[in-house]
C-alpha cells in the first residue's frame, strides 16, 4: 500500500513569547484535522508542538506536494492564527508569509518534510522536529546515522545497509541540488553539508533498495521573505529498520548535543539539545535549540504512536552536556563564535552603525 506520509509545520503564535505553542492553538488544529479525517482526504494525523512551532504529521494517499493537502495545512495554520490572534500570542501568524493560498505551502513560510512509499510488513518512523534552529541543523545526524559506522555499525555489519546511502544536498544559494554516494564519495559530501547554512541535506536515499530513508525541510525563511521572520526551526522524517538504519541508530547522533545556528533572535550558535516532547519550552535565551522526535508504527498508514523517543533517561547525559555547553556559549556574550558571523545573523544594527559613524572612519596608515 502506497502511502505519504506529510510533516507540515508553521509557528502560528508563541506562549510566553516564543518559548511554546498554547493548548487552545493545537486544540483547534486538532479540530481542523478531525474533521479532514472524518471526510477520507486524511488516513490519520497527528498534532503535535515543538516549542513555538505547531506540526501537523498526516498520512493520505494524495502524493507528495499535493495541493489539497497543502491546502488542508494552510487553512488549519490559517484557524491556529485566529486563535493565536485572539489571545494575543506572540507573533501571531509569523510564519504565514502571504495572504492567499496558491496550491503549495512551498516557499510560503511554513515547513515541509514529505515522502511517499509502498508501507512495508511493519513501518517505524521517526519524525524529528526542532525549534530555534535552521533546517542545516539536520547535517550532522542525517550524516551520522547513513554514512558514519562509529554512530550506525549496521552499514558494518548488516549486508543490506553495506552498499551505502545516497544523499542529496541542496545550494540555497544557488537553488541547486547535487546526489552524491556514500561510503565512496564522503570527502566530496562533507566539503558541502559541513557548511550546513548554505547546503542542507534534503533527502536520503537507500542504494541497495533505491528506497527513500530521509528527508527533511531546508525552507530558508530568511531569504523566501528577504527580511528576517524567525529561523526555519525544521522537521526531519526518517524510516528505520531493515535495509534503514535501526531506531537505536536513528537516534544515536542526536547523544552529541552539536552546535547549530538559531537561538536568541536567531543570531547564535548553541548545541541542539534533545528533549521530550513537553520539555520543548525553549526558554533560556530562547533556548537553547531543542530537538523532539515522535516514533510511529504505520498500519495501513494509520500513525500508531507517538512514542516519545527522547524522554528516555539515556538522553539526560546530552541535555547536561547541552546545559553545559549553554553556559560555556553565553559567557562569550555578543562575541563570535557564540554569535553567528556577521552574514547569517537574523538581526543587525550593522548598516545604521555604520552609517552613524561613517565620517569617523579614517583610512590606515
Ligand atoms: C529565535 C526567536 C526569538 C526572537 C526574540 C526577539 O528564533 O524567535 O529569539 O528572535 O525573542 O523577538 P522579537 O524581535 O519578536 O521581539
Ligand atoms: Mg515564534
Ligand atoms: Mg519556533
Amino acid at each position: 500500500m502506497k502511502i505519504t506520509l506529510s510533516v507540515i509545520k508553521a509557528d502560528v503564535g508563541g506562549y510566553v513569547g516564543h518559548s511554546e505553542s498554547h493548548p487552545a492553538v493545537l486544540a483547534k488544529a486538532e479540530e481542523c484535522l478531525a474533521k479532514v479525517k472524518q471526510s477520507g482526504l486524511l488516513i490519520d494525523y497527528h498534532v503535535t508542538k515543538c516549542g513555538d512551532d505547531l506540526n501537523l504529521i498526516m498520512t493520505h494517499q494524495q502524493g507528495e506536494e499535493s495541493e489539497k493537502i497543502h491546502r488542508l495545512a494552510w487553512d488549519t495554520f490559517v484557524a491556529g492564527t485566529e486563535v493565536a490572534k485572539s489571545l494575543k500570542l506572540y507573533g501571531a501568524g509569523q510564519d504565514l508569509l502571504s495572504d492567499a493560498f496558491s496550491g503549495n505551502v512551498k516557499g510560503m513560510g511554513p515547513g515541509v518534510a514529505e515522502m511517499e512509499f509502498e508501507e512495508r510488513k511493519a513501518e517505524p518512523v521517526i519524525v524529528f522536529m526542532a525549534d530555534k534552529t535552521s533546517s542545516g541543523a539536520w547535517n550532522m545526524p542525517l550524516y551520522k546515522m547513513f554514512a558514519d559506522p562509529f554512530n550506525t555499525i549496521g552499514l558494518v555489519i548488516a549486508s543490506n545497509m553495506h552498499t551505502g546511502f545516497a544523499f542529496e544536498v541542496h545550494d540555497v544559494k544557488e537553488h541547486k541540488k547535487i546526489i552524491l554516494n556514500t561510503p565512496e564519495e564522503i570527502y566530496d559530501l562533507l566539503v558541502f553539508i559541513g557548511a550546513p547554512s548554505r547546503y542542507p541535506l534534503k533527502a536520503v536515499y537507500s542504494r541497495s533498495a533505491g528506497e527513500i530513508a530521509a528527508v527533511s525541510s531546508t525552507q530558508k525563511l530568511s531569504l523566501i521573505a528577504g527580511r528576517y521572520v524567525g529561523k526555519d526551526d525544521p522537521v526531519c522524517i526518517v524510516r528505520a529498520q531493515g535495509v534503514f538504519p535501526a531506531v537505536g541508530e536513528v537516534l544515536e547522533p542526536f547523544s552529541l548535543p552539536h552546535l547549530v545556528e538559531g537561538w536568541m533572535r536567531g543570531s547564535h550558535h548553541g548545541p541542539f539539545m534533545p528533549v521530550s516532547i513537553p520539555d520543548s519550552i525553549p526558554s533560556r535565551f530562547d533556548g537553547p535549540p531543542r530537538v523532539t522526535a515522535a516514533g510511529f508504527q504505520l498500519a495501513d498508514g494509520k500513525l500508531v504512536g507517538p512514542r516519545d523517543m527522547f524522554a528516555d533517561i539515556s538522553f539526560d547525559n546530552a541535555r547536561q552536556q547541552a546545559n553545559d555547553i549553554a553556559d560555556y556559549m553565553r559567557r562569550h556574550g555578543p562575541f563570535e563564535p557564540h554569535r553567528l558571523p556577521l552574514e547569517e545573523m537574523e538581526y543587525t544594527t550593522m548598516p545604521e552603525v555604520v552609517k552613524k559613524l561613517e565620517g569617523r572612519f579614517t583610512e590606515l596608515a
